[in-house]
């Protein structure tokens, strides 16, 4: 016997002894349209098919900051759920309260540094420990569109931001909506990660909402970027304030709108619709971001149970990070895989290209954590940016003032 099987010999008769009894698995998210119903599914049905029970927790609200303040109330009043959506630095700030189980025997077992990316375990571990399981790579800098539309008003996909603002002139001047787009914080602030990436580029995304440096955030560049989001709002429909991503992703879908800027999880609901990547929609990278990724990826982080792993939590983070499901889940999400050792054949064009393209930003020094999807700063900070870019597109402050206001917020919240 080689030293690594009694090593793992060794690790798996310390897990069956020290994990707790069976369960069902009670599981808080925020999957709730029909894309990401769907992907959630096949999660279900595979700990199902193991003989564990699904309590589902759904907390409505896309980017979850509804199902972070339910989650607060329930570790307040002493009932965690026994496994959470989470993303980013939200895993930081749980694990550093103490809050989350330590998934190491498992992660060792089945070789988890080896295939995660260095990007993610940054969010998966905390001092050393793997407390959360990762699902997904997921970006933000995307841009979907209705084919029928472009080609009939004989558009290409725009390169850069002229060639954008001109292309949403022709659709405004053909009666339909140029931009789908729900008035929420975080999609306003989804946007705004884009909008920020191709105006300053990667180094200024880094230094303004990373290191959070205060000349970036105060500079000229940042108002340019808000500017910028003034035009983006005069190609919006009326009815946009409070709309929900995926209403708005339907209005691409049913050829009411030509774009709309989103993360990957709107492929989801292009598929669930029955549509096709290159034949009914197109995705395509920010005009100005082709080489750069903001990414996020949702994670499963286990709350503590006591000194033991859950039989459950261990059952379910197996089943998120085997590759098989890698696949099968993401296919359907819209999202790529969490290890980079699942093979693209069962995905699509955009879901291929969305692969190429996070390799060759990890290569090549262009991935990000998304600031808009809680993986450039922590929530404090992130809030504190989502008042200001709200109050922003909403008219509340010319670009000036929002400026002015964001070099506070981040003042006062960092
Ligand atoms: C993101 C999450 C995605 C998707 C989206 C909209 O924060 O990472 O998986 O669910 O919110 O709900």
């Amino acid at each position: 016997m080689s030293l690594k099987s009694l090593k793992l010999g060794l690790a798996a008769l310390a897990m069956s002894t020290s994990l707790a009894s069976a369960a069902d698995v009670e599981v808080l998210h925020w999957w709730t349209s029909g894309g990401e119903a769907a992907a959630l599914n096949v999660l279900k049905q595979d700990l199902e098919s193991q003989g564990i029970g699904w309590q589902d927790m759904p907390v409505a609200g896309g980017g979850g900051t509804q199902a972070m303040t339910v989650l607060r109330a329930r570790v307040t009043s002493g009932n965690p759920p026994t496994a959470v959506q989470m993303l980013g630095f939200d895993i930081t700030d749980w694990a550093k309260e103490g809050a989350l189980a330590d998934l190491n025997i498992l992660a060792g077992m089945e070789g988890w540094d080896d295939v995660v990316p260095e990007a993610l375990q940054k969010f998966s571990k905390y001092d050393g420990k793997w407390v959360s399981a990762p699902v997904n790579v997921h970006s933000t800098n995307w841009v979907w569109a209705n084919k029928a539309i472009l080609d009939e008003l004989g558009i290409e996909p725009p390169q850069n931001w002229d060639e954008f603002v001109a292309a949403l002139e022709k659709v405004k001047a053909s009666g339909k909506t140029a931009i789908a787009h729900g008035g929420q914080a975080w999609q306003d602030a989804t946007i705004f990660d884009a909008v920020v990436m191709a105006t300053g580029g990667p180094e200024f995304y880094q230094k303004a909402f990373i290191d959070l440096d205060e000349e970036a955030l105060g500079s000229d560049t940042m108002k340019e970027s808000f500017d910028r989001m003034a035009v983006i709002r005069s190609y919006v429909d009326d009815n946009f304030s409070g709309r929900d991503w995926n209403l708005a992703t339907a209005m691409v879908i049913n050829g009411d709108a030509a774009f709309q800027m989103m993360g990957d999880w709107a492929k989801g609901e292009f598929l669930n619709a029955g549509k096709k990547p290159d034949e009914d929609f197109l995705c395509f990278r920010f005009p100005g971001t082709q080489d750069q990724v903001t990414f996020n990826a949702d994670q499963f982080a286990m709350f503590a149970q006591g000194p033991e792993v859950g039989k459950e939590q261990a059952a379910l983070a197996t089943a998120i990070l085997s590759p098989s499901f890698q696949s099968a889940f993401n296919v359907v999400k819209g999202s790529v895989p969490a290890r980079t050792d699942v093979p693209n054949d069962d995905f699509d064009a955009c879901g291929k290209k969305g692969m190429v393209d996070l390799k060759k930003a990890a290569d090549s020094g262009n991935l990000y954590g998304s600031m808009a999807h809680g993986h450039a700063n922590p929530a404090a900070v992130k809030n504190a940016m989502y008042d200001v870019i709200t109050a922003h597109f909403n008219g509340e402050y010319d670009s000036e003032t929002a400026v002015a206001e964001l070099v506070t917020a981040v003042q006062i919240n960092k």
